[in-house]
């Protein structure tokens, strides 16, 4: 399965989601690799360090050699393991390429107006089932919930699992994380459940509305209480934190 992390922003979390997930689906006892695409080798430089730390990730990180395009290492890899491809900002034409390869896109966006024209860009210019996962968020603000309601109006998805901005992520990079993921063993619960449904076309995952239409059943009662998380909602923003 290929999983791809896209967001034509920079510094919207992908390399983060894209190495914090392979750690999580690596529990999960699924072989994992992530393939980087990026340039900037962000993924390939962490687990560079990480090894001359002494501590070997439980995953491979293959840097995405010149000349050699996605799609055919993605062929190439076995069925049965998860890919997770790490994408550059800026890059439209190859992100829609790497999509056509791919079983899903998450597209990470922090919940803020600065980063919802080019999440937005970003998800047009895909041809794969996609979501977007609200990272470096602030619990307990508004924008969490308005950001939320914002993407399902448009039509998209939301990983119902929120990543918080911590600063554990700022100081787990070219490491090994101890126990504590972060949040980020949810999305690969939740990302289990939306990636199995059925998909009647790659533009098939859509608001919550639309998926319960189609499927005669409920994506988010399936994913239990996080969907309807009332730190999350929409409705109870209003009213003061506690
Ligand atoms: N949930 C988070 N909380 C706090 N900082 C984060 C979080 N996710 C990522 N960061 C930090 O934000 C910066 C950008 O993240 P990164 O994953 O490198 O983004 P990208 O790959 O999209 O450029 C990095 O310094 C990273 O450590
Ligand atoms: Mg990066």
């Amino acid at each position: 399965m290929i999983v791809t992390i896209a967001n034509s922003k920079g510094g919207s979390g992908r390399t983060t989601t894209a190495i914090m997930l392979a750690f999580a689906y690596s529990r999960t006892h699924r072989p994992v690799t992530v393939i980087d695409a990026d340039p900037q080798e962000s993924a390939t430089i962490w687990s560079y360090l990480a090894r001359t730390g002494g501590h070997r990730l439980p995953f491979a990180v293959i840097p995405h050699p010149a000349g050699s395009d996605v799609a055919s290492m993605v062929e190439r890899a076995a069925p049965e393991s998860i890919i997770i491809v790490d994408t550059p900002s800026h890059d439209l034409p190859f992100v829609q390429e790497v999509s056509r390869v791919s079983d899903f896109v998450l597209v990470p966006t922090l919940p803020a107006a600065t980063d919802y024209p080019t999440t937005i860009t970003t998800i047009r210019a895909l041809d794969a089932p996609h979501a977007v996962l609200l990272t470096q968020a602030y619990r307990r603000t508004i924008a969490v919930g308005q950001w939320r309601r914002q993407y399902e109006k448009d039509g998209v998805l939301v990983v119902p699992t929120v990543i918080d901005h911590r600063q554990f992520f700022a100081t787990i990079y070219g490491d090994h994380p101890p126990e504590f993921l972060g949040g980020y063993e949810d999305v690969v619960t939740d990302l289990d459940t939306i990636i199995d449904l059925p998909q009647e076309s790659a533009a098939g995952l859509r608001n919550r509305e639309a998926w319960e239409d189609k499927q005669g059943a409920s994506l988010f009662v399936g994913l239990g209480e996080r969907a309807y998380c009332p730190i999350y909602d929409p409705r109870q923003t209003s009213s003061p934190a506690p």
